[in-house]
């Protein structure tokens, strides 16, 4: 590890420190000094980690003898938060998070390149190259959505391996529809998340077998969460929403990216798992957008 990329993880773990400290704290002021010794750094030093939380979006009240609270959060992906909510999940994963990129999966293929362990977990707030399944492209423009990858490394003989995607599906919805009181959230065989027949999300696995080991999975998930439909391109306008859209409020994006991770980590457990008696068939169905419907399938030609 190089000098620079030292002090960048020193730099996020003390602001994660004094943004845990400020939120337990639940709107009650905490002094300088608490935060300085918690972080064995000085009273403006603390100030200089407060004005860089200021610059992403981050509010402050600071008084004179008592110190400082949280006043307001940002509305748009910031790697501490989700890994706040995570924490209170009782769930940890490694997080990289880049403001921009070309694609999360992409990118996940590039940490394997160079050697990262599994799991981690790549978030951005936006991709230039978003990729979808066949081929096609995933609208990433808007930073009120979630372009989200992340990497498992099974080390398990392909048949051992239940279907990852339709168990990440299955959890990811479920996960999901606990944020959303007025609609029910459905899965559309075999990468959709949709409402009411408009999907608002799409996962894309992509997976390395090597003499017959499932080395790495790749799991990629694009969720529209708190844009406005209305700003999609013209060819998915009319058959994409969001869950802004769905709910009729927005959602604390650091708390679904959270909870999507933590769902997606339940479904690999659940996937290589050889004793889960957790019927999948079971599990599917409720959540089937395709349930009683009539369909034609394809394959190939
Ligand atoms: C689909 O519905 O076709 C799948 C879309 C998958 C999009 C996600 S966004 C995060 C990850 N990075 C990508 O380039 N694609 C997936």
């Amino acid at each position: 590890m190089n000098v620079e990329s030292f002090r960048e993880i020193r730099s996020a773990d003390d602001e994660f420190m004094i943004l845990e400290t400020l939120l337990n704290a639940n709107g009650d002021f905490v002094s300088g000094s608490v935060l300085a010794e918690q972080l064995n750094i000085s009273r403006p030093g603390v100030l200089g980690k407060i004005n860089k939380l200021r610059e992403h979006g981050f509010a402050f009240e600071a008084v004179r003898n008592k110190g400082y609270r949280l006043t307001a959060q940002p509305e748009t992906i910031h790697p501490s938060m989700v890994r706040y909510h995570l924490q209170k999940m009782g769930d940890h994963f490694e997080l990289l998070y880049f403001p921009v990129i070309d694609s999360t999966n992409t990118e996940a293929e590039r940490q394997i390149a160079k050697g990262k362990q599994a799991p981690f977990a790549i978030i951005s707030s936006c991709q230039t190259m978003g990729r979808g399944r066949l081929g096609r492209d995933w609208y990433s423009a808007s930073a009120d959505n979630l372009y989200l990858t992340v990497l498992f490394e099974p080390n398990i003989p392909t048949q051992q391996l239940q279907p990852f995607t339709m168990w990440a599906g299955i959890y990811i919805c479920r996960a999901l529809q606990d944020f959303i009181s007025k609609s029910s959230l459905k899965i559309k065989w075999p990468n959709d998340l949709q409402c009411e027949g408009r999907k608002f999300a799409g996962m894309l696995t992509e997976a390395r077998v090597d003499a017959d080991l499932i080395r790495t999975i790749i799991f990629g998930i694009g969720i529209n969460v708190n844009s406005n439909p209305n700003d999609y391109p013209l060819e998915i306008k009319n058959r994409s929403t969001s869950l802004h859209a769905i709910n009729g409020e927005p959602l604390n994006i650091n708390e679904v990216a959270a909870a999507v991770l933590a769902a997606a980590n339940t479904a690999f457990g659940k996937s290589i798992d050889g004793s889960n008696t957790e019927k999948l068939k079971d599990a599917w169905a409720p959540l089937s957008a395709l349930r009683g419907q009539t369909v034609t399938s394809f394959q190939g030609n």
